[in-house]
């Protein structure tokens, strides 16, 4: 039996784009048009039934529940901003706490608004200001109900899917385009997280608990062999910390801008190098098929004994860190639930161990829009029948929601 400390954070996460539906301001919508992509459209149709799908998270005996604003809703046009959508967000923020589900919100989540986008979007040296506008709009008039704020989510999946890969808008492949996309993010967030304080400070609100959602992986070598380890060890800290390396950079004390950790862990990477080469070091994988490993229907290794070394790695900033995405996406149920159930086990393990971990948010709550992949790929422990937008509860949710209840996992 493992119990889980008091006051701990249970529940899922979603992002607006995703499944709000309807997004048409957004530079995604732009994109899958031009691009021939499949179309977002109606997502869930969650920006109409969020009060039926909180009540579903609420007999899950949910706590807390991750969501993000549209930015391209609340600023459709440059300077432009929305009192109707802001009232929207007032409202989804109202059914939780009506419901004594703590909110978490995320203010970028991949997208941008058009707008933003057409006139050099993270490249241009304006993002920042028009991001803080942005936050400056929207972060005063949530505030009394929010304590957990992220600024910006994986930067680092941003900025490689992008602007270095080339497979998310504006698909750019350029290593200067995307250090500049760093560095004007890294700047976003540490601004935004002074902001935020600054804004709390004015309002006498209690202070809230800012962050950015930061994509980690577990990178395994292949043959444990002195390279193969080097590039492991190098990726981890590319990908897992780089970016949070980046905005403890030039403060005097390397004291890093956030309050708590929040991380997103899916699987791993087995690194094997064809050569000792600049490329190779980054990119090499094991391309045998000699690892037996369970996977995802999209092919990811599942591996939740990385989720525990990379908790242990993170001990070091002595910063609370919450689980803020977590996640399967599969046409088995059963394989569902083995896989919240181990990576729990792992989590426990490493609160043993003194990280101090306050919540877990599983991904997502409901089958949703997977980006490039479409709707294809199942994520939710809600389903979705995309022709009724009826919402099927799983298995896996049911047996979550026990973990939830009780707080412990047997
Ligand atoms: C993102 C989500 C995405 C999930 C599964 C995370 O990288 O934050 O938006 O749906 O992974 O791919």
């Amino acid at each position: 039996m493992r119990k889980f400390p008091n006051n701990f954070l249970w529940g899922a996460a979603t992002s607006s784009y995703q499944v709000e539906g309807g997004n048409g301001n957004c530079d995604w919508w732009q994109w899958e048009k031009s691009a021939g992509k499949t179309m977002s459209g109606a997502a869930c149709r969650h920006y109409e039934f969020y009060e039926q799908d909180f009540d579903i998270a609420k007999s899950l005996n949910h706590n807390a529940h991750r969501f993000s604003i549209e930015w391209s809703r609340i600023e459709p046009r440059e300077g432009r901003f929305s009192k109707k959508e802001l009232q929207h967000y007032l409202n989804v923020l109202l059914a939780l706490k009506k419901r004594n589900i703590e909110p978490v919100v995320t203010l970028h989540h991949f997208t941008n608004p058009i707008w933003f986008a057409k006139s050099g979007g993270w490249e241009d040296q304006r993002s920042i200001e028009r991001y803080l506008r942005y936050c400056n709009f929207v972060v005063p008039a949530l505030a009394k109900y929010v304590r957990y704020w992220i600024t910006i989510n994986e930067p680092t999946i941003f900025i490689s899917h992008a602007y270095l890969l080339g497979v998310w808008p504006p698909q750019k492949k350029s290593l200067f385009k995307a250090a500049y996309v760093e560095e004007h993010l890294a700047l976003a967030h540490i601004k935004a997280y002074h902001l935020i304080h600054k804004i709390y400070k004015e309002l006498s609100n209690c202070k809230p608990s800012v962050s950015i959602a930061q994509n980690v992986m577990a990178f395994v070598p292949c043959k444990r062999n002195l390279r193969n380890r080097l590039a492991a060890y190098l990726r981890a800290k590319v990908y897992n910390i780089g970016f949070l390396e980046r905005i403890s950079m030039g403060n005097f004390l390397k004291r890093l801008p956030l309050d708590f950790i929040g991380i997103n862990y899916y699987s791993r990477q087995v690194v094997a190098l064809k050569q000792l080469g600049k490329g190779n070091l980054a990119m090499d994988v094991c391309e045998k098929k000699h690892h037996r490993i369970a996977k995802n229907s999209l092919g990811w290794d599942i591996y939740p004994k990385g989720l525990y070394e990379v908790l242990l790695s993170l001990k070091k900033y002595n910063l609370p860190i919450m689980i803020t995405e977590n996640g399967i996406c599969t046409k088995d149920d059963s394989q569902r639930w083995k896989y919240i159930h181990d990576h729990l086990k792992y989590i426990h393990r490493a609160i043993k161990k003194g990280v101090k971990i306050t919540g877990y948010l599983y991904w997502s709550l409901m089958d949703n829009f997977e980006w490039d992949k479409g709707f294809v790929p199942r994520f939710g422990i809600v389903g979705i029948d995309y022709k009724t937008y009826k919402r099927i509860i799983r298995k896996s949710a049911k047996k979550f929601a026990e973990v939830c209840r009780t707080n412990i996992l047997k």
